[in-house]
């Protein structure tokens, strides 16, 4: 299958899970979308990769069971639904996608349309 090639639900094929270290963030870019994907003990998370507050991209973002830390101020963020965990800071949420684990590979399906200059990251 091309691996830019979706079934008819609309998931693209990605990486095998085993292929993931569990904790770690690994970005990747589908269908120019930016996303992040976390492999946590009993989970596949797939995150847009800009942070909520001030769009920093989250490649180097650190996992903590099941949330991640943004690297540029350290606000923290629900894997499964990207709400801000962090008392009082008031950031909306980090766009979350569907995934799917099917024999061992995970697919992720993001939005048909292409991501506007709000979805990506600003980088230094
Ligand atoms: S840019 Fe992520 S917490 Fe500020």
């Amino acid at each position: 299958m091309h691996p830019d090639a979706s079934d008819p639900d609309g998931y693209i094929p990605l990486i095998a899970q085993d292929a993931l270290v569990p904790g770690r963030v690994h970005a990747f870019v589908v269908r120019h979308w930016p996303i992040i994907v976390v492999r946590t003990a009993d989970q596949v998370h797939a995150l847009l990769n800009r942070c909520s507050h001030a769009a920093a991209p989250l490649d180097d973002a650190r996992v903590r069971r099941d949330f991640l830390i943004c690297p540029l101020h350290g606000a923290q963020f629900d894997l499964a639904t990207g709400s801000c965990r962090s008392a009082g800071s008031g950031y909306l949420p980090i766009r979350t996608f569907p995934v799917r684990v099917t024999d061992g590979m995970i697919a992720v399906r993001v939005p048909d349309t292409q991501p506007t200059v709000d979805d990506l990251p600003l980088r230094p």
